[in-house]
């Protein structure tokens, strides 16, 4: 059986969620291709002690250009601050790996475009992380929508909401200061996510109006001072899609500041003949409304209908580790030729499109305007 080997570049949150995903790939049965954590790298020495407990790293380094450079690395995930995207991404590609880049893929729209232009000039495999569309829920919203049965739809909401930043006290870190996270600011940390899927489906705001908040703008700093935070906390966008000729209202939220909610991604489709309903809130449940003499929101449990199967039984319920395990099957699978028509990770391309959305909400935040979302005749990715 095929080995993918794997580099790590940036150890933190998600590179160690990553590696979780690695150790236990043996739950997906029948899965054609292993995968191997061979390489890490991370800045800092003490995050690189967690990964001496997994036997197949046999290189920690604090210079990712020593990990780009190995032999023993086909394929890179990363997972570093904004500001380091455009420059680490690209030299990755340029040392001849492929990659499964962490969202926003850029600091800004240009840092995001120079990538996937470098990407397609290079002809690697690049996807975007974006998991919770892994989840059986939203797998099956989008089954939902593709079958036809929701009639005309006529209106979408989807969004990301944490709670972590109602807590004032919590010390600064680079996700709360612009220079680090990029001016987009909640958009970036979370924005990729909420498109993803009706970005899939073919829902790209050519239109938004944007309510950007900054509600927090201090911070302690850990070292006894006080710290400024300039990033948009929450983003309010109403954009407008294109649904088979119809200008169809798309509400996104991203937030840090949603009371109670702790990482609850969710999606809304309302048509004419039915609608679908999904969120993280309640992992396994999933609403579906039918349109009849009594309308009836229909609640059922799904159980653990991956889009991999695994040895996991069928009325369990999947959380977080499991759907981002899910998304590396996807990028494998797919750079395998293996994806036999299952959800792919995001692409390049959405994720450049979901910076075009974040660039005209920060200029109708700027203008209290409903503007146009900007894309280029022929775009290059
Ligand atoms: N997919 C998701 O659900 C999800 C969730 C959280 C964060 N993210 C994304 O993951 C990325 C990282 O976020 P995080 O929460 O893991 O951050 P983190 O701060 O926990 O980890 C980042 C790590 O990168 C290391 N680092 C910084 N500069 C480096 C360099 N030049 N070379 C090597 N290592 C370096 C830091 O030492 C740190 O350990 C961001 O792009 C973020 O948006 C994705």
């Amino acid at each position: 059986m095929k080995t993918v080997r794997i580099g790590i570049i940036g150890g933190g949150l998600m590179g160690r969620e990553a590696a979780s995903a690695f150790g236990r790939w043996f739950v997906l049965k029948d899965f054609p291709v292993r995968v191997q954590l061979t390489a890490v790298c991370d800045l800092n020495e003490q995050v690189l002690e967690w990964y001496k407990q997994i036997d197949s790293v046999n290189l920690l380094t604090t210079d990712y250009r020593q990990l780009i450079s190995s032999e023993q690395v086909d394929v890179v995930y990363i997972a570093v601050p904004h500001n380091l995207h455009r420059e680490l991404y690209i030299d990755i590609l340029r040392a001849g790996k492929d990659l499964l880049g962490e969202k926003p893929f850029g600091i800004d729209l240009e840092a995001s475009e120079m990538i996937a232009a470098e990407a397609a000039r290079l002809g690697r495999f690049v996807r975007c992380s974006s998991e919770m569309p892994f989840l059986p829920g939203p797998q099956r919203a989008i089954a939902e929508v593709l079958s036809g049965k929701l009639g005309r739809i006529f209106e979408i909401r989807a969004g990301f909401l944490h709670a972590s930043d109602m807590n004032a006290q919590k010390p600064i870190n680079w996700k709360r200061q612009s220079k680090y996270c990029g001016e987009i600011g909640v958009m970036g940390d979370l924005g990729m996510h909420a498109l993803h899927v009706p970005l899939r489906l073919g829902w790209k705001p050519t239109k938004v109006f944007a309510q950007l908040q900054k509600i927090i703008t201090e911070r302690p700093d850990g070292r006894g001072g006080i710290a400024t935070c300039d990033t948009w906390n929450n983003a309010i966008l109403s954009t407008q899609v294109d649904i088979d000729g119809e200008q169809v209202p798309m509400l996104l939220e991203m937030k840090r500041l949603a009371p109670g909610e702790t990482n609850t991604w969710y999606i809304e489709i309302y048509g004419t003949e039915g609608g679908v309903k999904y969120s993280t809130k309640d992992t396994k449940t999933f609403w579906q409304f039918t349109n009849e003499a009594e309308q009836w929101w229909k609640r059922t449990d799904l159980g653990f209908q991956m889009p991999f199967e695994t040895i996991t039984g069928g009325i369990f319920e999947a959380g977080f580790p499991d759907c981002f395990m899910q998304m590396f099957a996807a990028y494998v699978a797919e750079r395998e030729g293996m994806l036999q028509g299952k959800f792919g990770c995001a692409t390049p391309e959405e994720a450049v499109t979901s910076h075009r959305v974040f660039q005209a909400a920060l200029l109708s935040q700027q203008t209290g305007k409903f503007v146009d979302v900007y894309f280029p005749a022929a775009v290059a990715v």
